[in-house]
C-alpha cells in the first residue's frame, strides 16, 4: 500500500495534487509520502512485535534527514556504512545505542568517530578490520561492540550487482572460517563480542535465501553460545524486495514468520537493516516532458530528469513504472523515455508501452524512494534536484534544489593559474 493514488484523474500524494507541487517548485523533484514512510516502517516493525528486535534503517537507501527522522520517531535505529551516514543519522537525532556500522572498508577516522559516538556495534568484515577496531578502541580507552559479518554463501537470486552473500562476493567472513575468527577475537581486549551478522543481498523476492542464510547463522550462534560467547544480537541485514513491476515479494509478516520459525529459540535481540522495503515505494520522481521525437523505428520521450537524478535504470537496467500525473485517454505507443544527459545509457525506460505523452506533460516515475536521490550526481553539471515530503495536505521541501553556485562552491582556481598584472 502507498499513498500515491489517483483522484479525479489526478495523481495525488496523500491529499496534495502532484501537479500543484510541480507548478510551485518546478521539475524534476523527488516526492515522498510521510504516511507511506511511517506505515511501511510500522508494518515491518509490527511483524517482529513478539520478539526482542531493533529496526535499523539502511541509511544508504535514503539519507535525507527528514526521512530518517520519521523512523527515529518510530523508535528506529540505523545501519550506516560511512562517517557521513553516521553524521546524518546523529544530526537527525538517532540514539547512538541503535546504530550498527556495516561496510567492507571502514577508515580509521570513521571508526574513531563511531567509537566516540558510542554506537551499538560494528559489523566487522575481516580480521584486519577487527584488529584496527581493537587498536582504535584501545587508543580511545574504550571497548568496541562488534559482530562478525558472516558470509553464509547463499544465492539471493537477485541482480549480480546487488548480491552480497556469495563466497565470490567481497563481503563478510567466510562462514567456514567464522568460528575460528570468533575464537581469535576473544584475545582482543578492546572488543566486546556482541553478535553475529549477515546480509545476503538486495531486492530479494523469495523467502528461501533468507531462511537458508539464517539456518547457517543459527548453527554458528548455537556453537558460539556453547563455547561461552555472550551473543546478544543476531543481525540479519536488509534485502527484502519490493514490487517495481510484477514481482511478488513476501510481505514483511511472511518474512518475519519464516525468519522467526528458523531462529526464535536463539534468545537474542534480532536486528534488521531494511532499506528498500521501507522507502522504495514511498517515493516518486516527478519529471516533465521536454520534447518528443520519432525516428523510422523508434519513439523517444525526452524528459528533464536524467541518469544523474535516477541512475538505477542505466546501472541495473531496472524497471520503474512511469505513469502520467494527469490521466487521460491517450493512445499507447512504445517509446524510450530518455534524459538530457549526453550518453546513450541515459534512460528511464526502454521500449516501454506508454501513453503518447507530449511536450509539457508531467510524468511520475514510481518506486524511486530507495537508491534514487542517494545515488544522484552532478554529472553534466546538473544541480541535484529537490526532495519534498508530503504530510496530509501540506508539503515541505526537505532538500532544496541545488543552484549553479552550489556546483562550483567547492572549487578554486589556484594562484598559479591567475595571470599577474604586467
Ligand atoms: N544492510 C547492508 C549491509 C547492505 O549492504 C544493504 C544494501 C542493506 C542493509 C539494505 O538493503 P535493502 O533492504 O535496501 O535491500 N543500489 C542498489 C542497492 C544496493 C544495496 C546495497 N546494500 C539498487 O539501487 O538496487
Amino acid at each position: 500500500m502507498n499513498d500515491f493514488l489517483y483522484d479525479n484523474q489526478q495523481l495525488m500524494c496523500e491529499k496534495v495534487p502532484v501537479s500543484r507541487i510541480a507548478e510551485e517548485v518546478g521539475t524534476p523533484f523527488y516526492l515522498y509520502s510521510y504516511a507511506t514512510l511511517r506505515n511501511h516502517f510500522r508494518v515491518f516493525k509490527e511483524a517482529f512485535a513478539d520478539v526482542p528486535h531493533m529496526i535499523c534503517f539502511a541509511v544508504k537507501a535514503n539519507s535525507n534527514l527528514a526521512v530518517l527522522k520519521v523512523f527515529i520517531d518510530e523508535g528506529g535505529g540505523v545501519d550506516i556504512v560511512s562517517g557521513g551516514e553516521l553524521f546524518r543519522a546523529l544530526s537527525a537525532g538517532v540514539d547512538p545505542g541503535k546504530v550498527v556500522y556495516s561496510g567492507v572498508g571502514k577508515r580509521v577516522d570513521e571508526i574513531e568517530y563511531a567509537l566516540r559516538s558510542n554506537i551499538l556495534m560494528f559489523n566487522v568484515e575481516s580480521w584486519q578490520e577487527l584488529e584496527v577496531i581493537n587498536q582504535c578502541a584501545q587508543g580511545l580507552g574504550l571497548r568496541a561492540g562488534i559482530a562478525l559479518r558472516v558470509n553464509p554463501d547463499v544465492d539471493p537470486k537477485t541482480h549480480p550487482h546487488i548480491s552480497t552473500g556469495l563466497k565470490e562476493n567481497k563481503f563478510g567472513i567466510d562462514i567456514e572460517r567464522s568460528l575460528e575468527t570468533y575464537r581469535l577475537a576473544n584475545s582482543l581486549k578492546h572488543v566486546d563480542i556482541k553478535g553475529v551478522s549477515c546480509h545476503i543481498g538486495s531486492q530479494v523476492t523469495r523467502l528461501s535465501p533468507f531462511v537458508e542464510a539464517l539456518d547457517r547463522l543459527s548453527g554458528l550462534v548455537r556453537q558460539l553460545k556453547e563455547e561461552g560467547f555472550d551473543i546478544r544480537y543476531i543481525d540479519l541485514g536488509g534485502g527484502l524486495g519490493i514490487t517495481y513491476d510484477s514481482e511478488t515479494p513476501p510481505h514483511p509478516s511472511e518474512y518475519a514468520e519464516a525468519v522467526l520459525s528458523a531462529a526464535r529459540d536463539l534468545d537474542c535481540t534480532f536486528i534488521f537493516e531494511p532499506g528498500r522495503v521501507i522507502v522504495g515505494n514511498a517515493g516518486i520522481l516527478v519529471t516533465k516532458v521536454l520534447y518528443t521525437k520519432s525516428t523510422d523505428n523508434k519513439n523517444f520521450i525526452i524528459v528533464d530528469a536524467g541518469m544523474n537524478d535516477l541512475v538505477r535504470p542505466s546501472l541495473y537496467n531496472s524497471f520503474h513504472a512511469i505513469r502520467p500525473v494527469a490521466l487521460d485517454n491517450r493512445k499507447e505507443i512504445v517509446a524510450d523515455v530518455v534524459g538530457p544527459i549526453c550518453e546513450s545509457g541515459d534512460y528511464l525506460a526502454k521500449a516501454r508501452k506508454i501513453a503518447s505523452f507530449e511536450r509539457g506533460d508531467l510524468l511520475a516515475v514510481f518506486s524511486a524512494g530507495a537508491y534514487g536521490f542517494t545515488m544522484a550526481s552532478n554529472y553534466n553539471s546538473r544541480p541535484r534536484i529537490p526532495e519534498i515530503m508530503v504530510r496530509e495536505d501540506r508539503y515541505h521541501i526537505i532538500r532544496k534544489r541545488e543552484t549553479y553556485a552550489d556546483l562550483i562552491s567547492h572549487e578554486e582556481i589556484p594562484p598559479f593559474l591567475i595571470k599577474q598584472p604586467g
